[in-house]
């Protein structure tokens, strides 16, 4: 008696198991690009989302179109950037919490500084304000020993945005 229900609740254990890993490894996404468990699944996105230098890419980005934002005294389109570098900063720093130390200054200081630099509206407090954003970029670089990416005020617009 006592090993029949042992035997049962193995039996059952084991379906119960099983039906787990089937439902867990069903492929998602267009074609089922997205397959395995769970955790697999989750492995995957984050992987998909790329590090602190996916995160640099489009920080840089909005830094450029922030620039030219400024030199044509779109004050909205700056105030855009501005918000959205704060955006990919704070996502890009949840995934990558080893760098956020070095990020305090920069997100405590200098992003404050130049909000309320586009707040004002004046093309000359911009330019000066810019300058602090880029030597504040390039302290962060020289602190996470990423010297090398040294940045520099933009030359050339990249995006077709005109005001
Ligand atoms: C946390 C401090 C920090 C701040 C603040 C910071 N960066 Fe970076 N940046 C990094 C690190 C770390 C890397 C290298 C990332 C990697 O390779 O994983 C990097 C890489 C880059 C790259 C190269 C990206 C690539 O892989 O092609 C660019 C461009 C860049 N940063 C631009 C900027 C600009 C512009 C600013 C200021 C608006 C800025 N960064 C502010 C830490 C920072």
């Amino acid at each position: 008696m006592k090993r029949t229900f042992l035997y049962t609740l193995i039996i059952m254990i084991f379906y119960s198991c099983q039906s787990q890993t089937q439902e867990n490894s069903t492929a998602v996404g267009l074609d089922g690009w997205l397959e395995g468990s769970s955790e697999e699944k989750f492995e995957e996105i984050a992987h998909q989302l790329g590090g602190f230098s996916r995160t640099m890419v489009e920080v840089s980005y909005r830094y450029s179109e922030l620039y030219w934002a400024g030199m044509d005294e779109n004050w909205d389109y700056a105030d855009h950037q501005v918000e959205h570098i704060i955006e990919a900063m704070e996502d890009g720093l949840k995934r990558r919490p080893v760098r956020a130390e070095s990020a305090v200054d920069f997100m405590e200081n200098t992003i404050p500084q130049i909000e309320s630099v586009v707040l004002k509206k004046d093309k000359e407090e911009f330019i000066i304000g810019f300058r602090a954003l880029t030597s504040a970029c390039n302290a962060c670089h020289a602190k996470e020993g990423e010297s090398y990416i040294m940045i520099q005020e933009p030359q050339d617009r990249l995006s077709p945005v005109r005001w």
